[in-house]
């Protein structure tokens, strides 16, 4: 069977990455993680993808002179790598609306809250914050906003009396853990159907 063909766009640890590339090698998936691409040349992410024989490239903002002629680069690598649907696992930069209108429906996000509460960064800490009782995590399509897209999957846990920013943020991670990889799974057997902003299931 052809492969379906991914690509991960990372900024730091990888654990997201990770637990994808987990998924597809215990479930034996045809899912092909095609390249992994960091905009922090010393991400763990890059270390993982090495670990795992995938290919993996930094694009540091800094090394170019415009957005646009970062994120041309970043999607040149990802046609060059012939990638079919991107991933993006803890990638801490925005894409532009340039980038996304090549890639409408094909590049999901993983974001650490019960969208649409808690945009940005540091979402955990922003839940805890808040005083909500329930967190949890979204994976959902990138559109021109931030954090807005139509909406794939998402994931609930508690919120303790007596949380710390860590507690919460791992209990969260567990669930990212199993919410991204099968938002992937499901996007590349083509079960995601988007008609505005509702995302259904195909069984
Ligand atoms: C994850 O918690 C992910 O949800 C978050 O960054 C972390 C990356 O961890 N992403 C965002 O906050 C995006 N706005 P990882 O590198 O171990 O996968």
């Amino acid at each position: 069977m052809t492969k379906r063909r991914i690509g991960v766009l990372v900024s730091g640890r990888g654990s997201n990455l990770q637990a994808i590339m987990d998924k597809i090698a215990a479930e034996n998936l045809p899912i092909e993680v095609a390249v992994v691409v960091s905009d922090k040349a010393d991400a763990f992410a890059l270390e993982r993808a090495a670990q795992a024989g995938i290919p993996g490239k930094a694009v540091v903002r800094k090394n170019y002179s415009s957005k646009e002629e970062f994120e041309n680069t970043i999607d040149g690598i990802l046609r060059e790598h012939n990638v079919e649907l991107v991933v993006l696992a803890g990638f801490m930069r925005i894409l532009t609306g340039n980038f996304i209108a090549k890639w409408r429906h094909k590049v999901i996000n993983i974001h650490p809250a019960l969208l649409p509460s808690f945009k940005g960064l540091d979402a955990q800490g922003q839940a805890l914050e808040y005083g909500v009782k329930v967190a949890g995590c979204t994976v959902h399509f990138v559109d021109e906003g931030m954090d807005t897209g139509p909406i794939i999957l998402q994931k609930v846990v508690p919120v303790m009396d007596d949380d710390t920013h860590d507690s919460l943020a791992n209990r969260i991670l567990v669930q990212e853990h199993l919410a991204l990889p099968e938002a992937v799974k499901l996007w590349c057997e083509d079960k995601l159907e988007v008609k505005g902003r509702k995302v259904y299931i195909k069984k």
